[in-house]
């Protein structure tokens, strides 16, 4: 049965219904002791998964089509006049990309600093590094010097703030994290290069290509998670519940992040729906609903699952029915947005 959704007032909520959105207090997140102490389980499985961790690196690196920022973006490269909109959208997505070091201390923390996790890690940071560096390369041409410096000023406050989710010490629920939230990252530079084909080409051009490289890396991650399932399908229903529960894109803490969240969705580039098509498309490529070998814990979490997708999918209904309302961009130094 489908908890009981509260009866909700504005889109904020919503998307804090959702996941999107969470309100995270400093305490929450600076609560740690300092050591990550993994169980006897977790150092199993990561030790069985090394051999795919290390096949698939190989693969990924051999079929690396790598850019550099200034390639696509050369010295002088021209703007179009982009909309406030894709502005406040590009500028999330900068903000999000920004968290690398953060994304990189978690995945040594849970993965570790040896091995073959660490050497993809490595890999990993190298190519979404340059995603940032894009962005930011555009944006310090595409917008007037006083929005590009609220930008820096978002960018600065964020990363002092920082983001540390605890997931209770589980690498699988780190795992099972990435795989959604590449794929989401995909969907969301993806909207955003769509809507940049009516505005600027350059702008275009350059989201489909970090597009196609974070669907790469859902990809790899998928591969690891699709190991670590046939391991132990229990282990892996159970942190995948977990993360779909407590699902917040990175960078939710961001100065002005619901506004933009609330933005996105509402115009189909990431929202409540495409979080729930995500863990659809996990859910039938693992054959999630005939899996047998579950124990009891196993099953609880596969019906929370299918639970938690049909209530993500009520949100993204009730969110598409509602009234236009201004979202305020003044922290961008953008006029509001009716939508
Ligand atoms: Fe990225
Ligand atoms: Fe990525």
């Amino acid at each position: 049965m489908l908890r009981r959704i509260p009866h909700l007032h504005n889109s904020k909520n919503l998307l804090q219904e959702a996941g999107l959105i969470r309100i995270f207090t400093k305490e929450a997140h600076s609560q740690s002791s300092g050591v990550i102490i993994m169980d006897g389980r977790h150092q199993e499985l990561l030790t069985a998964l090394q051999p795919t961790v290390a096949d698939v690196t190989r693969q990924h690196v051999a079929s690396q089509n790598l850019w550099m920022p200034s390639e696509l973006l050369p010295k002088g490269f021209e703007t179009q006049a982009i909309s406030e909109a894709t502005a406040a959208m590009l500028t999330m997505n900068l903000l999000t990309e920004d968290g690398l070091p953060y994304f990189l201390s978690l995945l040594v923390h849970h993965l570790g600093d040896e091995g073959a996790l660490f050497e993809w890690s490595r890999v990993w940071t190298s190519e979404e590094d340059r995603h940032g560096a894009a962005i930011k390369l555009y944006l310090r041409e595409a917008l007037p010097q006083e929005q590009f410096l609220a930008v820096e000023r978002m960018q600065h406050s964020y990363l002092t703030d920082g983001f540390w989710p605890k997931w209770e010490n589980s690498p699988i629920r780190l795992i099972a994290y990435v795989v959604l939230q590449e794929r989401a990252t995909q969907l969301s530079h993806a909207g955003i290069a769509k809507r940049a084909k009516h505005e600027d080409p350059v702008l275009q051009k350059m989201l489909g290509r970090i597009s196609a490289e974070e669907h790469r890396h859902h990809l790899v991650y998928f591969a690891f998670f699709e190991r670590l399932f046939e391991l132990d399908p229990t282990e892996c229903l159970q942190a995948l519940s977990k993360v779909v529960g407590t699902f917040e894109m990175p960078g939710h803490q961001m100065p002005a992040f619901s506004e933009i969240a609330y933005l996105q969705a509402r115009l189909g580039v990431f929202g409540p729906r495409e979080l729930a098509d995500i863990i659809t498309d996990v859910w039938k490529k693992l054959t999630i609903d005939t899996v047998s070998n579950l124990n009891e814990s196993g099953e609880r979490a596969r019906d929370t699952l299918a639970k938690q997708i049909k209530t993500l999918y009520r949100v993204a209904d009730r969110m598409d029915k509602q009234a236009p309302r201004t979202v305020d961009l003044s922290l961008l130094g953008i006029p509001s947005i009716v939508v």
